[in-house]
Protein backbone atom coordinates (compact mmCIF):
# COMPACT_ATOMS: atom_id res chain seq x y z
CA UNK A 1 0.00 0.00 0.00
CA UNK A 2 1.41 3.14 -0.57
CA UNK A 3 0.58 6.90 0.15
CA UNK A 4 1.12 8.32 -3.49
CA UNK A 5 -1.58 5.83 -5.07
CA UNK A 6 -4.05 6.91 -2.33
CA UNK A 7 -3.22 10.49 -2.73
CA UNK A 8 -3.65 10.32 -6.61
CA UNK A 9 -6.83 8.71 -6.52
CA UNK A 10 -8.30 11.19 -3.89
CA UNK A 11 -7.29 13.80 -6.16
CA UNK A 12 -8.55 11.84 -9.42
CA UNK A 13 -11.86 11.35 -7.61
CA UNK A 14 -12.38 15.12 -6.24
CA UNK A 15 -10.05 17.07 -8.39
CA UNK A 16 -8.53 18.69 -4.73
CA UNK A 17 -5.35 18.64 -3.28
CA UNK A 18 -4.26 18.94 0.29
CA UNK A 19 -6.03 15.63 1.72
CA UNK A 20 -4.22 14.35 5.01
CA UNK A 21 -3.06 10.28 4.46
CA UNK A 22 -4.10 8.19 7.75
CA UNK A 23 -3.47 4.92 8.23
CA UNK A 24 -4.09 2.04 10.27
CA UNK A 25 -3.31 -1.48 10.85
CA UNK A 26 -5.50 -5.26 11.03
CA UNK A 27 -4.16 -7.49 13.78
CA UNK A 28 -3.16 -10.95 14.98
CA UNK A 29 -3.87 -12.69 18.23
CA UNK A 30 -1.21 -15.07 19.48
CA UNK A 31 -3.77 -16.80 21.90
CA UNK A 32 -6.97 -15.50 23.75
CA UNK A 33 -9.80 -16.04 21.63
CA UNK A 34 -13.70 -15.03 22.46
CA UNK A 35 -12.73 -13.64 25.48
CA UNK A 36 -12.65 -10.12 25.02
CA UNK A 37 -16.42 -9.71 25.30
CA UNK A 38 -16.14 -12.13 28.12
CA UNK A 39 -13.81 -9.78 30.33
CA UNK A 40 -10.83 -11.78 29.78
CA UNK A 41 -7.49 -11.52 28.67
CA UNK A 42 -6.08 -11.08 24.83
CA UNK A 43 -2.78 -11.12 23.41
CA UNK A 44 -2.51 -9.50 19.67
CA UNK A 45 -0.10 -7.01 17.39
CA UNK A 46 -0.70 -4.61 14.62
CA UNK A 47 0.32 -6.19 11.38
CA UNK A 48 2.23 -4.48 8.61
CA UNK A 49 -0.73 -4.71 6.43
CA UNK A 50 -4.01 -1.92 6.99
CA UNK A 51 -5.94 0.42 5.58
CA UNK A 52 -4.89 3.69 4.25
CA UNK A 53 -7.27 6.41 4.05
CA UNK A 54 -7.14 10.68 2.48
CA UNK A 55 -9.47 12.82 3.85
CA UNK A 56 -9.74 16.49 3.41
CA UNK A 57 -13.23 18.30 5.45
CA UNK A 58 -15.06 19.66 2.48
CA UNK A 59 -17.03 22.41 4.30
CA UNK A 60 -20.60 20.78 4.12
CA UNK A 61 -22.61 18.74 6.21
CA UNK A 62 -21.84 15.75 3.91
CA UNK A 63 -19.69 12.93 3.47
CA UNK A 64 -18.02 11.76 -0.26
CA UNK A 65 -16.47 8.48 0.03
CA UNK A 66 -14.45 6.38 -2.75
CA UNK A 67 -13.34 2.41 -2.11
CA UNK A 68 -10.52 2.32 -4.67
CA UNK A 69 -10.70 -1.23 -4.32
CA UNK A 70 -14.36 -1.61 -4.74
CA UNK A 71 -14.44 1.32 -7.37
CA UNK A 72 -17.23 1.99 -5.38
CA UNK A 73 -18.65 5.52 -4.40
CA UNK A 74 -20.84 6.31 -1.48
CA UNK A 75 -22.54 10.11 0.18
CA UNK A 76 -23.96 10.12 2.77
CA UNK A 77 -25.04 12.83 5.63
CA UNK A 78 -24.39 13.06 8.74
CA UNK A 79 -27.44 12.88 10.94
CA UNK A 80 -28.61 9.58 12.40
CA UNK A 81 -31.11 8.69 9.68
CA UNK A 82 -28.67 8.82 7.11
CA UNK A 83 -27.00 5.30 7.34
CA UNK A 84 -26.03 4.19 4.04
CA UNK A 85 -26.63 1.24 1.71
CA UNK A 86 -22.66 -0.14 1.31
CA UNK A 87 -21.49 -2.39 3.79
CA UNK A 88 -18.39 -0.44 4.13
CA UNK A 89 -19.73 2.88 4.11
CA UNK A 90 -21.33 1.75 7.16
CA UNK A 91 -17.86 1.62 8.78
CA UNK A 92 -17.56 5.56 8.23
CA UNK A 93 -21.09 6.54 9.01
CA UNK A 94 -20.78 4.47 12.22
CA UNK A 95 -17.78 6.44 13.01
CA UNK A 96 -18.76 9.80 12.23
CA UNK A 97 -21.85 8.96 14.30
CA UNK A 98 -20.03 7.61 16.94
CA UNK A 99 -17.34 10.39 17.65
CA UNK A 100 -20.71 12.82 17.36
CA UNK A 101 -21.80 11.52 20.48
CA UNK A 102 -19.00 11.90 22.10
CA UNK A 103 -18.81 15.31 21.41
CA UNK A 104 -16.36 15.29 18.09
CA UNK A 105 -17.74 18.29 15.92
CA UNK A 106 -17.17 16.04 12.73
CA UNK A 107 -18.03 17.89 9.41
CA UNK A 108 -18.48 17.05 6.22
CA UNK A 109 -15.52 15.72 4.21
CA UNK A 110 -14.27 13.49 0.98
CA UNK A 111 -12.01 10.57 1.30
CA UNK A 112 -10.58 7.76 -0.49
CA UNK A 113 -9.37 4.32 0.67
CA UNK A 114 -7.47 1.46 -0.29
CA UNK A 115 -6.02 -1.52 1.92
CA UNK A 116 -4.49 -4.24 2.03
CA UNK A 117 -5.34 -6.03 5.09
CA UNK A 118 -7.83 -8.74 3.42
CA UNK A 119 -11.42 -8.80 3.84
CA UNK A 120 -12.62 -11.56 5.80
CA UNK A 121 -9.34 -13.08 6.98
CA UNK A 122 -9.50 -12.50 10.27
CA UNK A 123 -7.07 -10.09 10.19
CA UNK A 124 -9.25 -7.05 11.04
CA UNK A 125 -9.61 -5.40 8.36
CA UNK A 126 -13.10 -3.38 9.66
CA UNK A 127 -11.23 -2.83 12.93
CA UNK A 128 -8.81 -1.03 10.31
CA UNK A 129 -10.87 0.94 8.74
CA UNK A 130 -12.83 2.61 11.86
CA UNK A 131 -9.45 3.32 13.37
CA UNK A 132 -8.08 4.78 10.44
CA UNK A 133 -11.40 7.37 10.29
CA UNK A 134 -11.28 7.71 14.54
CA UNK A 135 -8.33 8.49 14.40
CA UNK A 136 -8.35 10.76 11.56
CA UNK A 137 -11.66 12.51 12.27
CA UNK A 138 -10.84 13.02 15.70
CA UNK A 139 -7.81 14.88 15.32
CA UNK A 140 -9.18 16.81 11.78
CA UNK A 141 -11.91 17.62 13.87
CA UNK A 142 -10.20 18.69 17.15
CA UNK A 143 -11.72 15.85 18.96
CA UNK A 144 -10.10 15.56 22.35
CA UNK A 145 -10.78 12.01 22.63
CA UNK A 146 -8.19 9.52 23.58
CA UNK A 147 -7.24 6.38 22.03
CA UNK A 148 -9.13 3.77 24.37
CA UNK A 149 -12.53 6.33 23.43
CA UNK A 150 -11.40 6.07 19.79
CA UNK A 151 -11.73 2.52 20.22
CA UNK A 152 -14.36 2.22 21.89
CA UNK A 153 -16.03 4.11 19.02
CA UNK A 154 -14.86 1.57 16.98
CA UNK A 155 -16.48 -1.17 18.75
CA UNK A 156 -19.94 0.91 18.90
CA UNK A 157 -19.52 1.29 15.55
CA UNK A 158 -19.72 -2.76 15.06
CA UNK A 159 -22.80 -2.71 17.61
CA UNK A 160 -24.60 -0.45 16.62
CA UNK A 161 -24.48 -0.17 12.34
CA UNK A 162 -22.93 -3.31 11.34
CA UNK A 163 -24.96 -6.02 13.89
CA UNK A 164 -21.55 -7.84 15.31
CA UNK A 165 -21.72 -7.80 18.97
CA UNK A 166 -17.68 -7.84 18.71
CA UNK A 167 -15.20 -7.00 22.14
CA UNK A 168 -12.84 -4.64 22.00
CA UNK A 169 -9.53 -5.90 20.98
CA UNK A 170 -9.34 -5.49 17.17
CA UNK A 171 -10.00 -2.10 17.59
CA UNK A 172 -7.46 -1.35 20.63
CA UNK A 173 -4.66 -3.38 18.50
CA UNK A 174 -5.16 -0.87 15.60
CA UNK A 175 -4.71 2.01 17.92
CA UNK A 176 -2.26 0.75 19.83
CA UNK A 177 -0.10 -1.38 18.27
CA UNK A 178 3.50 -0.55 18.52
CA UNK A 179 6.37 -2.06 16.13
CA UNK A 180 8.09 -5.39 18.00
CA UNK A 181 5.68 -5.81 20.44
CA UNK A 182 2.34 -8.09 21.45
CA UNK A 183 -0.13 -6.51 23.73
CA UNK A 184 -1.47 -8.06 26.79
CA UNK A 185 -4.98 -6.35 27.61
CA UNK A 186 -7.28 -7.31 30.66
CA UNK A 187 -10.50 -6.88 28.37
CA UNK A 188 -12.07 -6.16 31.82
CA UNK A 189 -10.18 -3.14 33.70
CA UNK A 190 -8.61 -1.97 29.56
CA UNK A 191 -5.19 -2.21 31.89
CA UNK A 192 -2.07 -3.43 28.92
CA UNK A 193 0.87 -4.50 28.70
CA UNK A 194 3.32 -4.53 25.71
CA UNK A 195 5.50 -7.45 25.41
CA UNK A 196 8.47 -7.58 22.92
CA UNK A 197 8.25 -10.09 20.98
CA UNK A 198 10.91 -11.70 18.99
CA UNK A 199 10.84 -15.20 18.97
CA UNK A 200 14.43 -16.01 17.65
CA UNK A 201 14.79 -18.99 15.55
CA UNK A 202 11.05 -18.56 14.86
CA UNK A 203 8.86 -17.27 13.04
CA UNK A 204 5.19 -15.90 12.69
CA UNK A 205 3.07 -17.29 9.63
CA UNK A 206 -0.65 -17.04 8.45
CA UNK A 207 -2.21 -19.30 6.12
CA UNK A 208 -5.26 -18.15 4.99
CA UNK A 209 -8.01 -20.84 4.32
CA UNK A 210 -9.41 -18.47 2.05
CA UNK A 211 -12.53 -19.32 3.06
CA UNK A 212 -14.29 -16.09 4.22
CA UNK A 213 -16.13 -15.35 7.12
CA UNK A 214 -18.11 -12.42 6.77
CA UNK A 215 -21.80 -13.70 7.11
CA UNK A 216 -20.44 -15.04 10.42
CA UNK A 217 -22.12 -12.28 12.39
CA UNK A 218 -24.83 -14.43 13.55
CA UNK A 219 -23.20 -17.26 14.80
CA UNK A 220 -20.90 -14.91 16.28
CA UNK A 221 -23.50 -12.94 18.01
CA UNK A 222 -24.45 -16.72 18.92
CA UNK A 223 -21.62 -17.20 21.20
CA UNK A 224 -21.95 -14.30 22.94
CA UNK A 225 -25.15 -15.22 23.89
CA UNK A 226 -23.96 -18.15 25.18
CA UNK A 227 -22.00 -16.87 27.34
CA UNK A 228 -24.40 -14.36 28.84
CA UNK A 229 -27.12 -16.40 29.68
CA UNK A 230 -24.45 -18.59 31.60
CA UNK A 231 -23.25 -15.74 33.33
CA UNK A 232 -26.33 -14.73 33.97
CA UNK A 233 -27.50 -18.05 35.92
CA UNK A 234 -24.16 -17.87 38.09
CA UNK A 235 -25.18 -14.26 38.97
CA UNK A 236 -28.49 -15.96 40.90
CA UNK A 237 -26.09 -17.30 43.64
CA UNK A 238 -23.57 -15.31 43.16
CA UNK A 239 -23.83 -11.44 41.97
CA UNK A 240 -20.86 -10.48 42.14
CA UNK A 241 -20.37 -12.37 38.56
CA UNK A 242 -19.70 -9.88 35.70
CA UNK A 243 -18.21 -11.59 32.98
CA UNK A 244 -17.12 -15.54 32.44
CA UNK A 245 -13.71 -14.02 33.71
CA UNK A 246 -14.86 -14.11 37.49
CA UNK A 247 -16.27 -17.60 36.91
CA UNK A 248 -14.51 -20.12 39.08
CA UNK A 249 -14.42 -24.09 38.29
CA UNK A 250 -16.49 -25.12 40.77
CA UNK A 251 -19.69 -22.12 40.60
CA UNK A 252 -19.82 -23.82 36.64
CA UNK A 253 -20.08 -26.71 38.18
CA UNK A 254 -22.89 -26.35 40.54
CA UNK A 255 -24.64 -24.79 37.28
CA UNK A 256 -24.34 -27.13 34.36
CA UNK A 257 -27.68 -28.86 35.28
CA UNK A 258 -29.50 -25.99 35.11
CA UNK A 259 -28.07 -24.72 31.57
CA UNK A 260 -27.84 -25.65 28.08
CA UNK A 261 -25.15 -28.14 27.10
CA UNK A 262 -24.23 -26.53 24.05
CA UNK A 263 -23.52 -23.01 26.67
CA UNK A 264 -21.96 -25.40 28.97
CA UNK A 265 -19.29 -26.23 26.28
CA UNK A 266 -19.31 -22.08 24.96
CA UNK A 267 -18.31 -21.57 28.40
CA UNK A 268 -15.47 -24.14 29.32
CA UNK A 269 -13.48 -23.21 26.63
CA UNK A 270 -13.77 -19.29 27.63
CA UNK A 271 -12.43 -20.20 30.98
CA UNK A 272 -10.12 -22.31 30.11
CA UNK A 273 -9.08 -19.67 27.47
CA UNK A 274 -8.30 -17.21 29.60
CA UNK A 275 -6.19 -19.38 31.86
CA UNK A 276 -4.26 -20.61 28.75
CA UNK A 277 -3.57 -16.85 27.56
CA UNK A 278 -1.58 -16.26 31.43
CA UNK A 279 0.03 -19.35 30.98
CA UNK A 280 1.55 -18.31 27.67
CA UNK A 281 2.53 -15.04 29.26
CA UNK A 282 4.73 -16.73 31.61
CA UNK A 283 6.34 -18.83 28.88
CA UNK A 284 6.92 -16.31 26.78
CA UNK A 285 9.00 -14.29 29.95
CA UNK A 286 10.60 -17.51 30.05
CA UNK A 287 11.93 -17.42 26.67
CA UNK A 288 9.63 -20.96 26.36
CA UNK A 289 8.05 -21.24 23.23
CA UNK A 290 6.97 -24.67 23.31
CA UNK A 291 4.51 -24.29 25.81
CA UNK A 292 3.41 -21.23 23.60
CA UNK A 293 2.99 -23.23 20.86
CA UNK A 294 1.31 -26.34 22.57
CA UNK A 295 -1.23 -23.90 24.26
CA UNK A 296 -2.07 -22.63 20.35
CA UNK A 297 -3.20 -26.28 20.01
CA UNK A 298 -5.81 -26.35 22.57
CA UNK A 299 -6.44 -23.45 22.12
CA UNK A 300 -7.36 -24.73 18.44
CA UNK A 301 -8.85 -27.65 19.67
CA UNK A 302 -11.12 -25.66 22.03
CA UNK A 303 -12.80 -23.50 19.64
CA UNK A 304 -13.25 -26.89 16.88
CA UNK A 305 -14.85 -28.76 19.50
CA UNK A 306 -16.50 -26.86 22.54
CA UNK A 307 -16.24 -23.66 21.17
CA UNK A 308 -17.22 -24.55 17.69
CA UNK A 309 -16.16 -21.82 15.39
CA UNK A 310 -13.90 -23.92 12.90
CA UNK A 311 -14.57 -25.26 9.93
CA UNK A 312 -12.91 -28.13 7.85
CA UNK A 313 -10.28 -25.82 6.32
CA UNK A 314 -8.99 -24.74 9.07
CA UNK A 315 -8.98 -28.18 11.12
CA UNK A 316 -7.47 -29.26 7.89
CA UNK A 317 -4.25 -26.81 7.95
CA UNK A 318 -3.85 -27.15 11.96
CA UNK A 319 -3.53 -30.90 11.36
CA UNK A 320 -1.07 -30.47 8.88
CA UNK A 321 0.81 -28.12 10.56
CA UNK A 322 0.85 -30.67 13.78
CA UNK A 323 1.77 -33.40 11.41
CA UNK A 324 4.37 -31.28 9.74
CA UNK A 325 5.82 -30.81 13.75
CA UNK A 326 5.05 -26.76 13.73
CA UNK A 327 6.03 -25.98 17.62
CA UNK A 328 1.86 -24.13 17.42
CA UNK A 329 -0.81 -23.43 15.22
CA UNK A 330 -4.61 -22.55 15.64
CA UNK A 331 -7.40 -20.94 13.91
CA UNK A 332 -7.41 -16.91 14.08
CA UNK A 333 -10.06 -14.40 15.31
CA UNK A 334 -13.31 -14.91 15.70
CA UNK A 335 -13.24 -18.23 13.66
CA UNK A 336 -15.85 -19.80 10.68
CA UNK A 337 -12.80 -18.99 7.80
CA UNK A 338 -10.05 -16.80 7.52
CA UNK A 339 -6.80 -17.64 8.60
CA UNK A 340 -4.27 -20.30 10.99
CA UNK A 341 -2.02 -18.54 12.91
CA UNK A 342 1.39 -20.52 12.94
CA UNK A 343 4.79 -20.22 15.17
CA UNK A 344 7.19 -22.32 13.46
CA UNK A 345 10.44 -23.06 14.02
CA UNK A 346 12.73 -21.27 10.91
CA UNK A 347 14.45 -24.18 9.54
CA UNK A 348 10.72 -26.12 9.54
CA UNK A 349 9.30 -22.92 7.25
CA UNK A 350 9.72 -24.18 3.93
CA UNK A 351 9.02 -27.93 4.32
CA UNK A 352 5.38 -26.77 6.35
CA UNK A 353 4.74 -24.06 3.33
CA UNK A 354 5.37 -26.31 0.93
CA UNK A 355 3.41 -29.15 2.46
CA UNK A 356 0.54 -27.06 3.03
CA UNK A 357 0.19 -25.83 -0.32
CA UNK A 358 0.89 -29.37 -1.56
CA UNK A 359 -1.71 -30.68 1.04
CA UNK A 360 -4.43 -27.80 0.48
CA UNK A 361 -4.61 -27.96 -3.18
CA UNK A 362 -5.16 -31.89 -3.40
CA UNK A 363 -8.03 -31.19 -0.93
CA UNK A 364 -9.64 -28.07 -1.90
CA UNK A 365 -8.22 -27.53 -5.21
CA UNK A 366 -6.33 -24.29 -4.54
CA UNK A 367 -3.34 -23.24 -2.22
CA UNK A 368 -3.71 -21.34 0.61
CA UNK A 369 -2.11 -18.00 1.04
CA UNK A 370 0.44 -17.31 2.88
CA UNK A 371 1.29 -14.12 5.00
CA UNK A 372 4.46 -13.76 7.30
CA UNK A 373 3.88 -11.49 10.11
CA UNK A 374 5.90 -8.01 10.82
CA UNK A 375 4.41 -6.85 13.98
CA UNK A 376 3.98 -3.02 13.51
CA UNK A 377 2.65 0.22 14.85
CA UNK A 378 -0.95 1.46 15.33
CA UNK A 379 -2.69 4.40 13.80
CA UNK A 380 -1.14 7.25 12.75
CA UNK A 381 -1.07 10.40 10.23
CA UNK A 382 1.50 9.88 7.23
CA UNK A 383 4.30 12.55 6.95
CA UNK A 384 3.95 15.06 4.28
CA UNK A 385 5.76 13.77 0.95
C1 LIG B 1 -13.51 -10.90 16.30
C2 LIG B 1 -14.01 -9.79 17.22
C3 LIG B 1 -13.12 -9.63 18.45
C4 LIG B 1 -12.88 -10.97 19.14
C5 LIG B 1 -12.47 -12.03 18.12
C6 LIG B 1 -12.38 -13.40 18.74
O1 LIG B 1 -12.27 -10.55 15.75
O2 LIG B 1 -14.07 -8.56 16.55
O3 LIG B 1 -13.69 -8.70 19.35
O4 LIG B 1 -14.01 -11.36 19.88
O5 LIG B 1 -13.37 -12.10 17.03
O6 LIG B 1 -11.37 -13.43 19.69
Amino acid sequence: MNKEIIQEAFIACYGARGAQIYTSPGRINLIGEHTDYNGGFVFPGAIDKGIMAAILPNGRREVRAFAIDLHEQATFGLCKNDLPAQGWARYIFGICRELIKRGVCVGGFDTAFAGDVPLGAGMSSSAALESTYAFALNELFDGRLDKLELAKAGQATEHNYCGVKCGIMDQFASLFGKAGNLMRLDCRSLEYRYFPFDPKGYRLVLLDTLVKHELAASAYNKRRQSCETVVAEIQKKYPQVQFLRDVTWPMLDEIKPSVDSEDYRRSRYVIQEIERVLAVCEALERGDYETVGAKMYETHHGMSQLYEVSCGELDFLNAVARDCGVTGSRAMGGGFGGCTINLVKDDLYGKFIHSAKEKYLARYGKEPKIYDVAISDGAKRMAKS
